[in-house]
C-alpha cells in the first residue's frame, strides 16, 4: 500500500491544512477515492449541526472488511495482519496473515449468516482480548451487522441495559478471559445478563479458559462447532455484503454527564476513511511496521487503531491479551523485544503505574526498534511524558499526545510523529480536517493564543458520531445544542501562545479514571441502590496512578458499627451494578450533603473537600445548611 496522504514535513501539513479548510470536500474524497468502492459516491457531503445530520460520501457503497483484507490479498496476502500475545508468557504466540485473517473472518462470517444474521442485526461481542475478538468484530462488518462490543469489566446488569437499548439478538462471548493473574467468567456474567433478556436468540461461545460453563439447548453454541459446520460446507469464500456509506458500522456505549450510556453510532465510509487518516499520519506508519496498542477492544482506541485504522492501511497490529504488570512490570517490554515494536500506543495511567517499578525494567530490554510512541484517554502529566520520552524511547521517539473521544471515532488534535511539532502535556494541533475553536460559557468564540475556553468544533470530519442508538434528540442534546452549530466535546482546553492546545479535562459530570470514562450520576445511581445509602454524591480527585480517582460521599441510614464492612457492601453493589472499574476509591459517610436551597447539590464544594483543598471552597454562605460543611471537612477521609 501506499499513502499518497501521507504528510511528512511541517510546512506540507500547514499547506494540507489550509486545503482541508478551504475544500473540505475536495479534500477528503480525494482521500476517500483511495480505497475500495462498490460503487463510488454521489455527492461527499450533506450536515447541519441543528438536528444534527451529517452525511459523507452519499450514495457510495463498499464493505469495510474488503478494505481491511481483500484489497491487501493481491501484494501482501503472507504480511502478518495481527500478532497476538498471550496473557501467559509461556503460551506460544499466534499471527494471523491478511490471508489467514481473511480466511477466518469468512468462516465465522459463514458462522454468522448460518444462525441467521441479517444485514442490520445488532450483534454484542463480550470477550477477552484474543484473536477471535478482531475475527468476529470484522465477520460482523462484512455481512453487516452492527456489533457493539462490551469491555470484559461491565457487570451482567450493564450487558443488560445495553442489550436491551441495542435489542441484541445475538452474543458472541468466551467460556472465561485471563487478564493477569485472574480468570474472569464472560460466559456465567452473559447467564446473569440473560435473564432479563429473553429476546436473545443465540449465544456463540469460543473456548479460551476451560472454565465450566452452562450451554442451553437451542440458544447457546460452541465457537467450534459452528466452525466445523463451514468446513463440512468446503469453506467458501463470504462475498462482502455490500453496505451503504451511511449505514451504522457499530454501537459503542459510554458514559455521560447523566443517565444511563449512550450508543455512540459510527459510519461505515466515514469511520474507515478516518481511523485509515490519522493512522498513517499521526504515528507515520511505514510498510512493515509493527504497530502495538496496549488499548482493548472494548474500547475506542482498540476498534480504530488495533483494528480498522491499522488493517486498512495493511499494518500489522499486536494483540495482547494481558496486563502490563503480569507476570511482572517488564512486561510491555518484553513484548517490545519480542516482535520488534516499532510503534507503541499507550494510556498515561499505564505510564505511571509501570513508573513505579522503577527503570530497572525497561532497562533489561532491547527498545530499540521503537520509532513513535503515543499517547490517549487522558492528559498525560510532564512527568510521565518525560519518562516515557527518556526511559522507553530513549529520546529518539517522538510521543504523540492523541486527543479525541468515542463519538470522534479517530484522533483529531495530535503532533504527527517527527513531522510536527511535541510539547510535552499537550496535544498541539488539530489533524486536516479537524476545525477546533474554544468558546467561553455563553458559547461567544474565544480568540487569538494563550487563551483558554471549553473545545468545540465547528465543521464535521468524516468519523464524527452520527446518532446515539434508538434516540436522535439525546444526540443532539449532548453534543449539539450546548452552543449553537457547534459540536461540544465536553471538554476544556488552552490554547498557547504557539497556538498549540492543552486539553485540561471534563468541563461536565464525567470522570476519567484510568483513561475510562464514568459519569458521577452513574455510580451515584448504583450506589443508592444498596439497602442503607439514602443519597450520594460522587466527585473525582487527583489521583497518582488512575489520573483520577472516585471519591463518593454517601448518608447511610444501616448499622455503621462496622465502617468498612458497610463500605465493602457498597463497593460490591457498584461492581454489580456497573462494574469493577466504576468501583470508587474513597467513600466517606457524611450526615448531610451541601445543597442551595433549591436542593442542588454543590459538587464545586465537595471536589475541593476531595482534593484537600479546604481553605478555598468560595462562598457557602447560600448553603441550605453551612454547618454540614464543616462536618464533611473534619471526616475527610
Ligand atoms: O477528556 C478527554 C479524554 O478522554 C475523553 C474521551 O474518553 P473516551 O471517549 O473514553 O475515549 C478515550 C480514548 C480516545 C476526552 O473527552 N482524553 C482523551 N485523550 C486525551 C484526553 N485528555 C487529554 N489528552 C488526551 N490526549
Amino acid at each position: 500500500m501506499s499513502f499518497p496522504y501521507q504528510i511528512k514535513t511541517l510546512e506540507q501539513y500547514r499547506q494540507v491544512y489550509q486545503q482541508s479548510v478551504s475544500d473540505p470536500e475536495g479534500f477528503w474524497a480525494e482521500i476517500a477515492a483511495q480505497f475500495t468502492w462498490k460503487k463510488p459516491w454521489d455527492k461527499v457531503l450533506e450536515w447541519n449541526f441543528k438536528e444534527p445530520n451529517v452525511k459523507w460520501f452519499i450514495g457510495g457503497k463498499l464493505n469495510i472488511t474488503e478494505n481491511c483484507l481483500d484489497r491487501h490479498l493481491a501484494e501482501n496476502a503472507n504480511q502478518p495482519a495481527i500478532i497476538w500475545e498471550s496473557n501467559d508468557p509461556s503460551e506460544h504466540h499466534r499471527v494471523l496473515s491478511y490471508k489467514q485473517l481473511h480466511a477466518k473472518v469468512c468462516q465465522f462470517a459463514w458462522v454468522l449468516k448460518n444462525n441467521g444474521v441479517k444485514n442490520g442485526d445488532r450483534i454484542c461481542l463480550y470477550m477477552g482480548m484474543i484473536p477471535e475478538l478482531a475475527i468476529a468484530v470484522l465477520a460482523c462488518a462484512r455481512i453487516g451487522a452492527v456489533h457493539s462490543v462490551i469491555f470484559g469489566g461491565f457487570s451482567a446488569q450493564s450487558i443488560a441495559d445495553r442489550l436491551q437499548d441495542a435489542q441484541a439478538e445475538y452474543i458472541i462471548t468466551c467460556d472465561g478471559a485471563f487478564r493477569g493473574a485472574k480468570d474472569i467468567p464472560l460466559k456465567s456474567v452473559i447467564d446473569d445478563a440473560l435473564v432479563t433478556c429473553p429476546f436473545v436468540k443465540r449465544v456463540i461461545v469460543y473456548t479460551r479458559t476451560r472454565t465450566p460453563v452452562s450451554m442451553i439447548k437451542g440458544r447457546d453454541l460452541w465457537w467450534e462447532d459452528e466452525i466445523n459446520k463451514v468446513e463440512t460446507m468446503g469453506n467458501p469464500d463470504f462475498p462482502a455484503e455490500m453496505m451503504d456509506a451511511e449505514d451504522p458500522l457499530f454501537i459503542l456505549y459510554t458514559s455521560g454527564s447523566t443517565g444511563k450510556p449512550k450508543g455512540v453510532v459510527h459510519s461505515s465510509a466515514g469511520y474507515m476513511i478516518y481511523t485509515n487518516y490519522s493512522f498513517v499520519n499521526v504515528f507515520q506508519y511505514q510498510k512493515g511496521d509493527v504497530h502495538f496498542c496496549t488499548a482493548d477492544i472494548g474500547w475506542i482506541t482498540g476498534h480504530s487503531y488495533i483494528v480498522y485504522g491499522p488493517l486498512s492501511a495493511g499494518a500489522t497490529s499486536l494483540m495482547f491479551e494481558g496486563v502490563p504488570t503480569f507476570p511482572d512490570a517488564g512486561r510491555f517490554w518484553n513484548i517490545v523485544q519480542k516482535y520488534k515494536v516499532n510503534i507503541l500506543y499507550t494510556a498515561p495511567t499505564a505510564i505511571r503505574s509501570l513508573m513505579v517499578f522503577g527503570t530497572e525494567f525497561p532497562a533489561n530490554y532491547d527498545l530499540s526498534s521503537l520509532k513513535v510512541l503515543g499517547t490517549v484517554g487522558e492528559p498525560i502529566n510532564e512527568e510521565a511524558w518525560h519518562w516515557y520520552d527518556e526511559f522507553i524511547g530513549h529520546k529518539k521517539c517522538p510521543i504523540v499526545d492523541t486527543w479525541w473521544q468515542t463519538e470522534t471515532g479517530g484522533i483529531l488534535i495530535s503532533n504527527l510523529a517527527g513531522v510536527t511539532p511535541a510539547k510535552p502535556a499537550h496535544a498541539t494541533l488539530p489533524l486536516p480536517g479537524v476545525q477546533p475553536i474554544l468558546v467561553d460559557e455563553n458559547g461567544k468564540e474565544v480568540e487569538g493564543n494563550g487563551v483558554s475556553g471549553n473545545l468545540c468544533i465547528r465543521f464535521p470530519w468524516p468519523s464524527i458520531i452520527r446518532t446515539t442508538y434508538g434516540d436522535h434528540e439525546r444526540c443532539r442534546t449532548t453534543y449539539f445544542s450546548t452552543y449553537e452549530n457547534l459540536y461540544f466535546t465536553g471538554d476544556g482546553a488552552l490554547r498557547d501562545e504557539e497556538g498549540f492546545y492543552r486539553i485540561t479535562g471534563r468541563v461536565d459530570d464525567v470522570l476519567n479514571v484510568s483513561g475510562h470514562r464514568i459519569g458521577t450520576a452513574e455510580v451515584e445511581n448504583a450506589i443508592n441502590m444498596h439497602h442503607g445509602v439514602v443519597e450520594s454524591a460522587v466527585v473525582g480527585y487527583p489521583h497518582e496512578i488512575k489520573g483520577q480517582g472516585i471519591y463518593a460521599y454517601v448518608i447511610y441510614n444501616g448499622n455503621l458499627e462496622d465502617q468498612d464492612l458497610a463500605r465493602k457492601d457498597i463497593t460490591a453493589t457498584v461492581s454489580r451494578i456497573i462494574g469493577p472499574i466504576a468501583k470508587p476509591d474513597k467513600i466517606q459517610f457524611v450526615g448531610g450533603l451541601p445543597k442551595t436551597r433549591s436542593g442542588k447539590i454543590m459538587r464545586r464544594i465537595l471536589r475541593k473537600i476531595a482534593e484537600g483543598e479546604l481553605q478555598s471552597l468560595g462562598d457557602t454562605t447560600t448553603l441550605l445548611d453551612p454547618a454540614v460543611v464543616e462536618e464533611i471537612k473534619t471526616s475527610r477521609l
